[in-house]
């Protein structure tokens, strides 16, 4: 069976805390490896990307991979080729693929149909790459995580629910502030209740950002909700991410955005250009977790050769 990575909990907790303390060492050694020499990995994109295709790429490199970048555009995909069939028949080809794409559920059948590993490079449900990574930018900071209250303000999407998953692991207090009727998904916030997440879920941002260490947000029309973005600005307008906002929160308070921002709209230019902010550290580290992602995957250790073995 291939290890997959389509949501955070496919990592037990432990091996969550391993991945941390691990993507940290990375980072300090700048690591290169052979890890995945003679493998090839596709990075198979139905949305666009810039930070997550490039991070992707030149980490797969530094551990001796090849990539091929594919979309749905510019492969039988986009003229309704069955997933199983591509699933199938990537697997006769490559080691593992690198899928960002809408349903939860398309990355679902290319793991069942397929025998390589596949990565959640963003899905309308989960970002696990990013929010893994954004864990990384908070624990080298500050690895107190118990003491920590983070708050998401904006809207309950891919990202929130990821920010849910990490909650579940990593024992910090989570606020969430969004809209009403723009919550996260319901049966992923139970879970994560159940499962121990210490969760505060409310439709007032100012009460999520008082005294909290760190503050989160992201665009309030994710891709492929363009449509809907008017509206959105209307219903989102006061859950901006701004100074005023920012004075309730913790002094040393740090502001995180996965990128890309849309300035003036969730985030000001003021708060994403200023002393809060960590963007650019956070956008970094996705490069240094995801090697570690990628080594949890293919180290022998935990994934022998014969568990995915195309032709090749
Ligand atoms: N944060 C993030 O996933 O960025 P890209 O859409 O540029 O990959
Ligand atoms: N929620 C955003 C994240 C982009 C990295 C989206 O899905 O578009």
């Amino acid at each position: 069976m291939a290890r997959h990575f389509l949501q955070i909990t496919d990592l037990k907790r432990s091996e969550a805390w391993n991945m941390l303390t691990r993507a940290k060492e990375i980072k300090a050694t700048k690591w290169k490896s052979s890890l995945l020499g003679g493998k090839t990995i596709v990075l198979l994109f139905e949305k666009a990307s810039t930070r997550t295709r490039l991070s992707f790429e030149v980490g797969i490199r530094a551990l001796g991979g090849n990539v091929i970048f594919l979309t749905s555009r510019d492969s039988q995909l986009g003229r309704n080729e069955p997933l199983r069939d591509t699933a199938r028949v990537f697997s006769r080809y490559v080691h593992g693929i690198v899928v960002r794409t809408f349903a939860q559920e398309i990355l679902d059948e290319l793991a069942n149909a397929g025998s390589i590993p596949v990565i959640n490079a963003l899905t309308d449900l989960h970002h696990p790459c990013q929010v893994m990574s954004d864990m990384l930018t908070i624990f080298e900071r500050t690895p107190d995580l118990p003491d920590l209250k983070i708050a998401w303000i904006g809207d309950g999407n891919n990202m929130a629910n990821s920010w849910l998953h990490a909650a579940m692991y990593f024992p910090f207090a989570l606020h969430l502030a969004v809209p009403e009727g723009y919550e996260p998904d319901p049966d992923i916030l139970q879970n994560a209740r159940e499962g121990g997440a210490n969760v505060v879920l409310t439709h007032d941002p100012r009460e999520a950002v008082a005294d909290a260490h760190y503050v989160n947000t992201d665009v309030w029309a994710s891709m492929g909700q363009e449509a809907d973005a008017e509206h959105r600005r209307e219903v989102f307008a006061s859950f901006q991410v701004n100074s005023r906002l920012l004075a309730l929160a913790h002094p040393q308070c740090k502001v995180l955005h996965c990128l890309p921002a849309k300035r003036g709209e969730e985030i000001t230019e003021e708060v994403l250009e200023g002393d809060f902010s960590i963007v650019w550290d956070q956008a970094e580290n996705r490069l240094h977790m995801q090697k570690a992602i990628l080594e949890w995957i293919y180290s022998e250790t935990h994934h022998p050769a014969t568990e995915a073995s195309p032709a090749e």
